[in-house]
């Protein structure tokens, strides 16, 4: 096993707050060591100072190291209620007012996230006869999984894997061959893919490249959980600030809007309106 003295350990927990803002409490050594451990092997620098002074002059390892300490768990249609609502509530009454639609996936992960809300569109847009146009914009630090997302490739196993009972895989896969991969492989139609834009963004950059208020829909969900409690709310209204009035803004389960609720009008489930700039 590798061996951290409390300098380096102390380093390496302070460069990746200063990158990404992900905060690492003391119980977490173990996993520290093991990700330190394989970032060595990717970079083939085997001497902790050297890596620790790479990450800090080479963007490329810099960008490898944050990589390498992103949480990335994800499923789709993960806390299905937001779909729900958003089939239900949300696009119906958007549909009503003939204008695009906007939607933000902050920390898309792997681009399940993104992708179920793009089902959940063309189901919606189906079910209600809409033509009106809807984009998604989908960001997150993590380049590899933003090059995963692109690639669009995903196991699917109805075992475990849990879907609405609308979903029809044929509808928005298709099967790929591989004798490589034990389990069966399914790409994303293109016509999900065309709706989503996959781009690079910190949630801890200054300014989002975004318009205030561009957005009618607003996905922040299990990514503020890896942030100290007091940078939350920082985070919470550069988001809120892109979300227009009416909007809606869907939370993790074990997220908080803190005093920003304020805001917003509850309907449950973590699902907000969004009611004062
Ligand atoms: C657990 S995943 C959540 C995925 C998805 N939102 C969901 O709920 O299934 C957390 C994601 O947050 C991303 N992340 C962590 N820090 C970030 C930051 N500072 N800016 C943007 N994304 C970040 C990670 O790369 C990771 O993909």
């Amino acid at each position: 096993m590798l061996i951290l003295d409390n300098t380096q350990l102390a380093i390496i927990k302070e460069r990746l707050y200063k990158y990404s803002g992900i905060f690492l409490n003391d119980s977490k050594l173990t996993m520290i060591k093991n990700r330190i451990y394989r970032l060595m092997q990717e970079t083939r620098i085997d001497n902790i100072d050297s890596l620790l002074s790479s990450i800090e002059s080479n963007l490329k390892i810099q960008q490898q190291f944050i990589n390498s300490f992103t949480t990335n768990k994800t499923d789709f249609f993960r806390e299905y209620f937001h779909f729900e609502d958003m089939i239900d509530r949300c696009l119906p009454a958007l549909f009503k007012l003939n204008k695009p639609i906007k939607i933000y996936c902050c920390a898309s992960s792997t681009g399940q996230e993104p992708y179920s809300i793009a089902m959940s569109v063309l189901y919606a847009k189906k079910l209600y006869g809409s033509s009106t146009p809807v984009s998604i914009i989908a960001t997150d630090i993590d380049t590899d999984m933003l090059q995963k997302s692109a690639e669009g490739i995903y196991t699917i196993d109805f075992k475990i894997d849990k879907f609405p009972d609308w979903f029809d895989i044929n509808e928005y896969f298709e099967p790929i061959e591989d004798k490589t991969s034990s389990v069966p492989l399914f790409k994303v139609k293109d016509k999900l893919k065309s709706m989503i834009a996959f781009k690079q963004l910190n949630l801890f950059d200054k300014h989002y490249p975004f318009m205030h208020e561009e957005f009618d829909i607003l996905f922040c969900r299990n990514v503020l959980i890896y942030f100290k409690q007091e940078d939350q709310p920082k985070v919470l209204s550069k988001l809120i600030d892109t979300l227009c009035i009416n909007g809606t803004f869907y939370l993790g389960h074990s997220e908080t809007l803190y005093d920003l609720q304020e805001k917003f009008k509850k309907l449950g489930n973590k699902t907000f309106i969004k009611i004062k700039a």
